[in-house]
Parts: C-alpha cells; sequence; structure tokens
C-alpha cells in the first residue's frame, strides 16, 4: 500500500514539475496580471447553486473587481485562474475592441461544444480557412440583395406567430420553441453553459455519470438529423433542376457555382441565395476540384452553425424587447404611433424593406434591448502569441473576455445604465458616447448575420405591435422582475410573462 502511494505521489510530483518546465512562463506572467480581490471561498462559491444565481454573482464578483480598480490607470483588467486557465476580464472598451480586432482566435471554451459542431464559422480556428467560408457565406447570404429578399419570408412566419398568439388571448405566455432542432440545440448549449460555470463538469466521467451525456448524444442527434435534411433537400432540388425540372436553368447553376467568384457573382445581386446552396452546387459539380470542395461534415456544421447562432439570439431579444415595450407603455405607444404613421391603420400589411428603414423608434427600442441584453453576454479570444498590452504582458494562451453584458451597463459610458431608454441611440447622443463602450454583435469577428437579425427583428416586433398591445403579466411588474441566465445566449427565465391584447378587437 505504501509502495502504491510512494508511486502515485511521485508520479503526481513528476507530472507537476514537468508541467511547469513547459508552462512557466505562462503561469509566471499569469500571476504577475492584477488579481481579482475577490476571496479564494467567494471565489469557489461562486460555481454553486442555480445559473441564475452563479450568473448574478459573476457579475456581482465583475463589478466589485471594476469597482476597486477604477482609480488605477494601470488596472484594465483582472485576472481569473480556472483551473489551470488564465482568463483576463478586460474592462476597458478601447483595449478589449483592439484585442478583439486583432485575435481572431476563438477561446479554447468552445471546445467544450465538441461532438456538437466541431467547425463552423463560429468557431472555425484555421484562420484562413475561417475567412475564405466568412467571404463565402457572407456574400451568398448577407449581401444586402440576399437580406431584401428576406423581408417576406420574415413577414409570413411573424404572421404566423402574431396569428398564435391570438389563439393564447387571455392566457400568460412566454415563449415557445417547438422544432425539434431548436429543442435540441437548446439542450446543447444548456449542457455547454453548465460545463463552462461548473468546471467539475468539464471532467467527461462526471459529466457521463450524472446523465448529462446522454442527453447530449440524444440532443446531437436530433439536430444532425434536421441539418442533414437540409442538404438532402437541396441536394434534390438542385437534382431535379439538371433533369431538366421546373428549377433553374444549366447556366444558372453554373453561374450558382464556383465559390471562389460568389463575390463577383451576379446571381447574388438579382434573386434568393443562400450559402448552403452555393457549397452544394460545387460539391456536385465534377468541374470544381475536389481540394476546393467542402466536405459534407463541413457542410453540417456550417448549416448548424448558422441556426445555431442566429435562432435563439434574435428570439431573445425579440422576448426582452417585449418585455420592456409592456413595463414602459410610453415607449410602446410612441412605437406604435410611429407605425401607424408608415404602414397605415392595416394591421396586416406586407412591410418593405424601405419601410422598416423608416421604423426609426423600433430601431432605438431594439438597440437599447441589445444594450441591456445582449444576446452574446460574453465575448471571448484566445491570444496565439504573447501580447503586450495595459502595461502587462499577456502570455500566449491566455483566454481574453469581455462581459459584454457589464461593459453595456457600465456608469462611465452609460448614465442611469438600468434605466432602459431608447433615445441614448438618438444620433446626437451617440457622438457624444465612446463608440467601443457598444459591441452587441462583437468586432473583429463579428456577427455575420447582424443586418438579418436587425431585419428579422423590426419585421416580427412591428408585426405583433401592430396588431396588439403588450402588457405586463402577473409576475412581471417591473424592471427588477426581469430574470434572465447566461447562457451561450442572454436567457429570459420562466416569470418574464407579458399579456397581448388585440388593438382592433374584431
Ligand atoms: C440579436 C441577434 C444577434 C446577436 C446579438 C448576435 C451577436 C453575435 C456576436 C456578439 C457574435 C460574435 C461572438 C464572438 O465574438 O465570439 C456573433 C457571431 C456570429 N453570428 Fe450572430 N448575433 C445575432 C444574430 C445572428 C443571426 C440571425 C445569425 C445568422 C443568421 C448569426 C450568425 C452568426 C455567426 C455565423 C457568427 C460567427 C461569426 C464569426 O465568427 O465570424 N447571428 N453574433
Amino acid at each position: 500500500m505504501l509502495f502504491l502511494w510512494v508511486f502515485f505521489l511521485t508520479t503526481l510530483v513528476t507530472y507537476l514539475v514537468l508541467h511547469l518546465c513547459k508552462h512557466g512562463r505562462y503561469y509566471y506572467l499569469g500571476f504577475q496580471l492584477p488579481a481579482s480581490p475577490m476571496g479564494f471561498a467567494e471565489y469557489y462559491l461562486l460555481y454553486f447553486g442555480s445559473m441564475e444565481n452563479v450568473c448574478k454573482r459573476f457579475i456581482q464578483g465583475y463589478e466589485t473587481t471594476r469597482d476597486s480598480y477604477k482609480d488605477d490607470p494601470l488596472k484594465k483588467m483582472a485576472r481569473m485562474w480556472f483551473g489551470p486557465k488564465l482568463i483576463v476580464l478586460v474592462d476597458d472598451v478601447d483595449l478589449l475592441q483592439s484585442l478583439l480586432r486583432n485575435h481572431l482566435r476563438k477561446s479554447d471554451f468552445h471546445q467544450l461544444l465538441s461532438g456538437h459542431v466541431e467547425g463552423g464559422l463560429l468557431r472555425e480556428n484555421h484562420i484562413p480557412k475561417y475567412q475564405q467560408r466568412k467571404k463565402v457565406i457572407e456574400g451568398a447570404s448577407f449581401k444586402m440583395t440576399a437580406i431584401k429578399s428576406y423581408v417576406d419570408i420574415f413577414a409570413a412566419e411573424a404572421v404566423i406567430l402574431a396569428d398564435k398568439v391570438a389563439t393564447t388571448e387571455g392566457q400568460q405566455q412566454t415563449y415557445f420553441a417547438e422544432h425539434p432542432y431548436t429543442n435540441g440545440a437548446m439542450k446543447i448549449l444548456q449542457l455547454y453553459m453548465l460545463r463552462v460555470f461548473k468546471p467539475w463538469l468539464m471532467v467527461d466521467v462526471i459529466f457521463s455519470l450524472l446523465g448529462y451525456k446522454k442527453q447530449l448524444r440524444k440532443a446531437l442527434e436530433d439536430t444532425r438529423q434536421f441539418a442533414d435534411q437540409v442538404i438532402d433537400k437541396i441536394r434534390t432540388k438542385i437534382t431535379e433542376e439538371k433533369n431538366g425540372g421546373s428549377g433553374d436553368s444549366e447556366e444558372k447553376s453554373r453561374e450558382r457555382s464556383s465559390f471562389d467568384e460568389v463575390e463577383e457573382s451576379k446571381f447574388a445581386e438579382t434573386e434568393k441565395s443562400n450559402f448552403a446552396e452555393v457549397f452544394i452546387r460545387d460539391q456536385m459539380d465534377p468541374r470544381v476540384p475536389e481540394e476546393r470542395k467542402i466536405s459534407r461534415e463541413d457542410l453540417l456544421d456550417e448549416i448548424q452553425t448558422m441556426i445555431d447562432a442566429g435562432f435563439d439570439t434574435t428570439n431573445m431579444t425579440n422576448v426582452f424587447a417585449l418585455i420592456n415595450l409592456a413595463l414602459h407603455p410610453n415607449i410602446q405607444e410612441e412605437v406604435y404611433a410611429e407605425l401607424v404613421n408608415i404602414f397605415g391603420e392595416d394591421p396586416v400589411l406586407t412591410p418593405t424593406y424601405d419601410q422598416l428603414q423608416e421604423l426609426h423608434v423600433l430601431t432605438r427600442v431594439i438597440k437599447e434591448t441589445l444594450r441591456l441584453y445582449p444576446a452574446a453576454p460574453m465575448v471571448g479570444r484566445s491570444l496565439e502569441r504573447e501580447t503586450v498590452v495595459g502595461g502587462y504582458t499577456l502570455p500566449a494562451g491566455t483566454t481574453i473576455c469581455g462581459i459584454v453584458y457589464a461593459i453595456h451597463r457600465h456608469p462611465k459610458h452609460w448614465p442611469n445604465p438600468e434605466v432602459f431608454d431608447p433615445n441614448r441611440f438618438l444620433p446626437a447622443e451617440i457622438a457624444r458616447r465612446n463608440p467601443n463602450a457598444y459591441l452587441p454583435f462583437s468586432v473583429g469577428r463579428y456577427c455575420v448575420g447582424y443586418k438579418y437579425a436587425m431585419l428579422q427583428m423590426k419585421v416580427t416586433l412591428s408585426t405583433l405591435l401592430r396588431r396588439y398591445k403588450v402588457l405586463p403579466g402577473d409576475r412581471c411588474r417591473c424592471v427588477q422582475d426581469i430574470r434572465t441566465e447566461f447562457g451561450m445566449t442572454l436567457r429570459s427565465l420562466p416569470g418574464n410573462d407579458v399579456r397581448f391584447e388585440p388593438r382592433c378587437p374584431k
């Protein structure tokens, strides 16, 4: 027995010594950085309890650190150790923006999602591959002409939602997500955040023993199956076209091929397009060299990434906007007056892209919602090289973290930060403020879908608000009642109810 102990301890000590020799500089530089003044117990107690409370304590801890540093110009960041991982929380908005612009590698925490989406735009860390993919995806799906073509789809979906709301009249609702893909994706993201905030769950055995691995596997199957179906549908459509079906001519499909040329391709200027189709057409085109074709796995990753990044962000922002409008009836009336001014009294007229550009009050409401409830509450990057900033040297491998949620409520940049006031986004107010203090769509590796998102939210909210007055629910009577927790997106929790009252009762 004694022998076993000696063997175990010797192995452990040898491992630690070798680890320190290899990563000594990482730890040395890490310990030179300003530390959070939180005590040891406070720091580790952070991780216990519900995710809602973990997030609250995390933000409180962050704000305490920030307040204790506010008079020291050298302390623009604070270190935290997450096990052996060095996390640097950057509070100085100019410094954060410069780091985000110059470092494109995603933080290692994204690996906790492995098994779900290994690659895809959001996580890809091979930077040349990432840049090429972003160019294609942006060119095919997010060019202005493509974006404009989505208005009718958004409007049709918004009408379905508004009709569904009608059937719930008199009942309290939060929101519903019923699709197997979205349910699966929500589960995956929820498990991911559990692992981020509860470090012991990073140990695979514990994660498995608590049953989370099984839940993850099921959710993975559901989401993958849906993305598979999307690819098969597009392939069938292209095959039918080639066989002389009702689709595009051979000439047009050739025009759509060759993803290197997508920037110049005319099709994006003239009709609906999407990146998955561009990639699949290349896959199916014998003239495109094999090495330039995307693999099925990569394509699945890109499709899932786009859905994951797109659905809950806009969904949650719409939810928070509605809750805030319910709690601020004067602002809601201002929005409604603008809607009547642009669309007239007809509550079901389909909006045009140009009309949506005229919705200035609603746009300010969405921007203010994204300030207080940023769909991506934190952004992280991994430093690939040693970097000197703010008087300190950050070692290679450091995870840089910006708590967007807290930056958007920093009293230095936002007077009365907790107050919902869309007028902060009047041009004169914007000009007065440091532009780096607002980053709902991030920078450097910014959100590829931001124009799409803004348009979707304007269509959805305007459709609902033209038909309904939104009133507070029983459990959410003031701003302080709004409950949130950090997921991959900032999530609205049960109790954040609103009530819809038809504006023109039939
Ligand atoms: C309210 C809506 C949205 C918000 C607030 C938002 C916010 C963000 C943020 C902050 C990032 C960067 C994350 C980081 O720096 O680590 C991001 C990335 C991304 N977003 Fe969005 N997003 C929204 C909607 C969408 C939509 C609708 C789509 C797609 C249709 C989308 C697709 C993506 C993708 C693919 C990335 C990765 C981009 C890259 O790494 O280059 N997002 N988003």
